[in-house]
């Protein structure tokens, strides 16, 4: 006997819903087939029903809803003993753990592979994958509209503002760019991330974040010439008892593959203690490519439902490891300082960086400004304490000959 078809409901129509729904419309035996039952497509609950639609629809199935937030709509689901896929990274980031643990409870599961990284596998390959390894370190370029932004700021030249607008007309920024541009998008990935790698609870707060914002063409010049380009990156690293885990613009050696993720592309770089250096490329938002991730965990879902086992590990998170205050974490730094062009200058910078114990790497004088008789040095350090970059940044800004410290990067 044929088994009962497995009823889908689904909660969104924009980007990524409308193409899950046209995925389950159009390749609906395939999926079947794959799943080993067939998937029905049972409502679709939207804010407004009449409103127009990229996919054809019938209006039958769509139902309106209120405006409740999206983490209690998950939450009720649970509750009634249904199975969860979400691609909502902000309720996972900050809510995850919970749900899952909430999800055990009632003997269900809640699957969020599409949550992070669009269209790579990102979560089915740290929970099963990668599963015989101690994950030691999680760096990545996890956000398509800020890579975008830089990238062209690199190429073309262009001020921040330009690339954003650049950005917007091609389809790679909302028109309120500010969760990605500041980075808080690459937070709540990697706050996912982090807490799948380590089997953790790593919350979007404790995560040290700064934007892209103050980044100016220059930078990209001076950071060529001395062999990197500059990336948002999403960092977290094992440490004995604890983690650490930022996202921050970071100077990337050119060599490095983080360096040549290009547009609106992501890439994370994984190193297991047992399968050392693993790179996954792909594309980090969309429609398609989430909605790749999305059905993807309904198939497997599916069967793991017909079959009667979870196919997956439920997870197990360890409240005893924290994340490190940034202040003690270390880092290789790189300054942009503008001073008047006269002698002692460097002395009294370098008696700076001697006394909070950072050691300079490469020191460099860059162009100069002859209208107001200032010079731009570009420095670089070895890896030092945050906190102790931090104070030679404060310090070397109170100095009369400086005019600015224009730009603080780390070096990744
Ligand atoms: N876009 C991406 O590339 C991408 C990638 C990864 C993850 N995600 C995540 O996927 C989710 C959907 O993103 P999206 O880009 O598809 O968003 P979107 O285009 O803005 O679509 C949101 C959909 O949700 C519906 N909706 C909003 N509030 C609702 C409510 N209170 N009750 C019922 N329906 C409601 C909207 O209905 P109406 O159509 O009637 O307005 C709309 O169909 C988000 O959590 C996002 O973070 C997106």
């Amino acid at each position: 006997m044929a088994p009962r078809p497995l009823n889908v409901g689904l909660i969104g129509l924009g980007t990524v819903g409308s193409q899950v729904a046209e995925r389950m419309l159009s390749w609906g035996p395939q999926l079947s087939r794959r799943a080993g039952v067939e998937l029905c497509l049972q409502k679709v609950l939207v804010r407004d029903v009449a409103k127009r639609r990229t996919i054809e629809i019938s209006p039958g199935l769509l139902t309106a809803g209120g405006d409740e937030p999206m983490r209690s709509y998950i939450e009720r689901a649970i509750h009634a003993g249904k199975h969860v896929i979400t691609a909502n990274k902000v309720v996972m980031a900050k809510h995850g753990p919970e749900l899952l643990d909430a999800a055990a409870g009632k003997n269900v599961d809640v699957y969020f592979e599409a949550a992070v990284g669009g269209g790579i596998p990102l979560i089915s390959t740290f929970r099963t994958d990668l599963q015989a390894n101690r994950i030691e370190r999680v760096s990545a370029v996890i956000n398509g509209t800020t890579n975008y932004v830089l990238g062209r700021m690199a190429s073309a030249g262009l001020p921040m503002a330009d690339a954003v607008r650049e950005a917007q007309e091609a389809g790679y920024a909302e028109a309120d760019p500010s969760d990605d541009i500041g980075g808080f998008d690459a937070t709540y990935k990697l706050a996912i991330l982090a807490s799948i790698a380590y089997e953790i609870k790593v919350r979007p707060d404790e995560i040290y974040r700064e934007g892209i914002e103050g980044i100016e063409p220059v930078d990209f010049r001076y950071a060529r010439e001395l062999g990197y380009a500059i990336k948002l990156i999403a960092h977290t690293q094992r440490h004995p008892g604890r983690v650490e885990a930022r996202v921050h613009p970071a100077l990337v050696s050119l060599e490095h593959p983080l360096a040549r993720v290009e547009g609106a592309e992501n890439a994370v770089f994984v190193e297991g203690d047992l399968v050392g250096q693993v790179l996954l490329v792909g594309q980090g938002a969309g429609g398609r490519p989430t909605a790749s991730a999305v059905v993807g965990d309904l198939i497997d879902l599916a069967r793991s439902i017909r079959r009667g086992v979870q196919s997956r590990p439920s997870f197990s998170f360890d409240d005893r490891v924290g994340v490190i205050p940034i202040g003690e974490v270390k880092t290789r730094a790189y300054y942009r300082i503008r001073v008047d062009d006269r002698p002692g200058v460097l002395a009294a910078i370098g008696q700076v960086f001697a006394e909070e114990g950072v050691s300079i790497s490469s020191f460099i004088q860059k162009d100069a400004w002859s209208h107001d008789m200032t010079v731009e040095l570009v420095v670089t350090t070895h890896p030092s304490l945050e906190a102790s970059l931090q104070k030679a940044r404060e310090r070397m800004a109170r100095l009369e000959p400086v005019h600015a410290v224009s730009a603080f990067l780390r070096v990744f």
